[in-house]
């Protein structure tokens, strides 16, 4: 922590991540890891963000300076450049034997995951604990924070081979279905001694596991948002973590992620101002003028998502005389079985990831479908509130901490922002959407929804602060 007489200390942080907005994206860390930066900076933190340079991100950083080098990083020669872009402090790891590839962060152009993950990700959180340790010059971290199991051996590198350091350590759990496994051979290759390889070290299972190593060797853990850090640590959410969880409880957290207000404003300041877009959503998407709500998915397609519950419960939102427009990609079964639902004239679907189609299904729709079995924040319900496209979520996870349900209470009392449902099956979600079309039917009420919806805060102001007390509380005293 440094401190100039009259001022406020500044604490510094490297974030450690495999994906970072806008530079390169799969999903809802990269946003947060993207937004963090700006959101943290009022507030007294100097966040550098440390993540690979596959060739993307070198493509977005010309004029770098080479702070680090290693002769034999996992296999290559690797070097740490820093530079600014899209208004990040980055770190960017160029180590062209393990990011210089075609294809995703983790999957060949096939899309096959990278057989050699479990290295690319564990040389990624050896640099980070390297930094922390204090082999930049001129720039040292306070605190190590750590996203997915990506950076998961990063706090567990720190303590085991930087344990004088001082630098304090955050895990940040965005996903905990993803747990960087590998065999129990990779061991010497992830730079692990075989007695790491112990329940209370990196041993799950009966392979190594890189977000277990994180979640065992870090100061504090979080998570993205409080009902989740409840949920996972029972058995049904914490796939297999739930008693290290439970026994670390007394340090872990939820800190509900935020929405980057500067990239997620309508240009409309009333639900009227949705008109054109909708209008425009329908032409793009090829579907017919109706009165009935327009709903639209924007999603990855992966059983988390619960998108297979509404392609059960289609039928009713048809009945009603509403319309779907998904956008998402994802498992083959899935996306074959939203084609064949797109047969449907009221039903439009498009496969593939695209972030300007993403925005105007959002500006454009009524309502936002969320159906997830578990979710541990969840944005585009968020980006729906913004946009006065009203939320019908599942109830689990950051949809619960989001979302208020229009009970009637909820309406009664002009809280009510979406709509949530339970179980997590394809009744309760047709049951759902009978509602969501019944409120639908009372302009009165959903206007009143979008405008509730519309004021609720979604920006970073509350976590923003919440980071920073766990980091204050962590940081080394010089
Ligand atoms: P997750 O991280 O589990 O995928 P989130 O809701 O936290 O879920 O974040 C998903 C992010 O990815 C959002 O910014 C969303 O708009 C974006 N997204 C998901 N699918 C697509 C797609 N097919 N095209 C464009 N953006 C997408
Ligand atoms: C994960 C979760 C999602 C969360 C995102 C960002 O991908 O699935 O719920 O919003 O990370 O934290």
């Amino acid at each position: 922590m440094t401190t100039a007489p009259g001022q406020p200390a500044t604490i510094k942080v490297l974030s450690v991540t495999s994906e970072c907005a806008p530079l390169v994206k799969t999903g809802g860390l990269a946003d947060v890891a993207g937004a963090l930066p700006a959101a943290l900076a009022p507030l007294g933190v100097e966040m550098r963000t440390l993540l690979p340079g596959y060739p993307g991100v070198l493509a977005a950083i010309p004029k770098g300076k080479v702070v680090l080098e290693d002769a034999d990083l996992f296999g290559g020669p690797a070097r740490v450049i820093a530079a600014g872009a899209a208004g990040l402090d980055l770190l960017v790891l160029d180590a062209p034997h393990l990011f210089a590839r075609d294809g995703g962060p983790y999957v060949d152009s096939a899309g096959r995951d990278w057989p050699d993950n479990p290295e690319r990700f564990a040389a990624l959180s050896w640099i980070g604990a390297q930094i922390a340790g204090g082999a930049m010059a001129g720039w040292r971290p306070d605190i190590l924070h750590g996203h997915d199991w990506q950076a998961g051996l990063a706090p567990w590198y720190l303590r085991a081979r930087h344990p004088a350091a001082g630098v304090g350590s955050v895990m940040t759990i965005h996903n905990i279905a993803f747990q960087g496994k590998a065999g129990v051979d990779r061991l010497a290759a992830l730079r692990l001694a075989p007695g790491d390889m112990t329940q209370d070290g990196v041993e799950f299972w009966g392979d190594i596991s890189a977000l277990k190593a994180g979640l065992v060797a870090a100061d504090r853990i979080t998570t993205v948002s409080p009902t989740y850090a409840g949920e996972l640590l029972t058995p049904d959410f914490g796939m297999g973590m739930d008693g290290l969880l439970r026994a670390r409880s007394g340090v872990l957290s939820g800190i509900l992620n935020g929405v980057d207000l500067a990239a997620w404003t309508p240009t409309y300041k009333t639900p009227a101002g949705k008109t054109r877009h909708k209008a425009r959503l329908r032409r793009e998407m090829g579907l017919p003028e109706s009165d009935g709500p327009l709903c639209v998915v924007v999603s990855r397609l992966t059983h988390q998502k619960g998108l297979d519950l509404l392609i059960d419960a289609l039928p009713r939102l048809i009945d009603r005389g509403g319309q779907l427009a998904l956008l998402g990609s994802g498992e083959k079964d899935l996306e074959q079985a939203f084609l064949r639902a797109a047969d449907h004239p009221q039903v439009a679907v498009r496969l593939g990831y695209d972030e300007g189609l993403a925005r105007l299904l959002i500006e454009g729709g009524d309502a936002i479908l969320v159906p997830s079995r578990f979710e541990p924040c969840g944005l585009t319900q968020m980006y729906g509130l913004r946009f006065g496209t009203l939320p019908l979520v599942a109830y689990t996870g950051g949809l619960v901490d989001t979302v208020i349900d229009a009970t009637p209470a909820g309406l009664r009392a002009r809280a009510a922002t979406g709509m949530q449902f339970h179980p997590v099956t394809a009744e309760a979600l047709s049951r759902a959407l009978d509602r969501l079309c019944d409120l639908y039917a009372r302009p009165d009420l959903w206007l009143s929804m979008q405008r509730n919806a519309m004021r609720h805060p979604v920006g970073w102001d509350q976590s923003a602060a919440d980071y920073l007390a766990l980091y204050r509380g962590l940081s080394r005293q010089d």
